[in-house]
């Protein structure tokens, strides 16, 4: 990763969506500060009150927004307001950090191309409906798998199936409890997701149907 911080007009303007500890978020956010790549995290998006996300944005001086699903009438009420938020900090690039709410198809439709999620383990082993948070992990580990890792993908319509941008294998073999997979994944997850989220604002990537290439300087 590049130290040398772009020129403020070269940043894209990048919100964060949580629900929990926010470790992900954090970790985008001082790559960000640092300047080790092109992005400005403008607002931390949140649905739960007590995510643990919200004091790592005050500590960081990142603006919070609270959107609690069940306090929408319905999805079009819901993905209104998240489109308030969105155009009212001018979004580029939307990354879910551990965002445990489906996000209204107006809004995934809208950011085609701009809208990220992060997975704890290689898709699309381990995805899709009922794979989430530790539950990820205990699958893994209960298939005797010898390596997992993270997955970087867009966002589309289906859960977990948009197209891969990158993903990091990490060694597991000797891992004794899901426990320690979700450990050892998570110290690279806070690697990789600020790298291609940099790649992506970067225009890095050409998407071809499912299959997203990393593009050569
Ligand atoms: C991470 O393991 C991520 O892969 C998954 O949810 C977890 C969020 O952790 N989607 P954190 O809130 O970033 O600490």
């Amino acid at each position: 990763m590049s130290a040398i911080p772009a020129p403020p007009g070269a940043r894209k303007r990048l919100a964060a969506f949580c629900s929990h500890g926010g470790s992900n978020f954090a970790a985008i956010a001082d790559a960000a500060q640092r300047g080790e790549v092109p992005l400005e995290v403008v607002v931390m998006v949140h649905n739960n009150a007590q995510a643990g996300a919200k004091a790592k944005a005050i500590a960081r001086g990142i603006p919070t927004e609270w959107v609690p699903g069940h306090a929408c009438t319905d999805e079009e009420a819901h993905a209104r307001r998240l489109l308030e938020i969105l155009e009212g900090y001018r979004i580029d690039l939307i990354a879910l950090a551990g965002f445990m709410q489906r996000i209204p198809t107006e809004i995934v439709r809208r950011y085609a191309g701009r809208m990220t999620n992060i997975h704890p383990a290689l898709l699309p082993l381990f995805g899709g409906a009922g794979f989430y948070g530790h539950r990820v992990h205990e699958a893994v580990f209960a298939a005797g798998m010898k390596v997992s890792g993270p997955t970087v993908h867009l966002v589309d319509e289906e859960y977990d199936r948009g197209p891969i941008l990158m993903q990091r294998a990490v060694p597991i073999h000797d891992c004794a409890t899901p426990e320690e997979i979700a450990a050892r994944v998570l110290v690279e997850e806070h690697r990789l997701y600020p790298e291609t989220l940099g790649l992506l604002a970067q225009g890095r990537f050409r998407i071809e149907g499912r299959r997203a290439t990393l593009l050569s300087l």
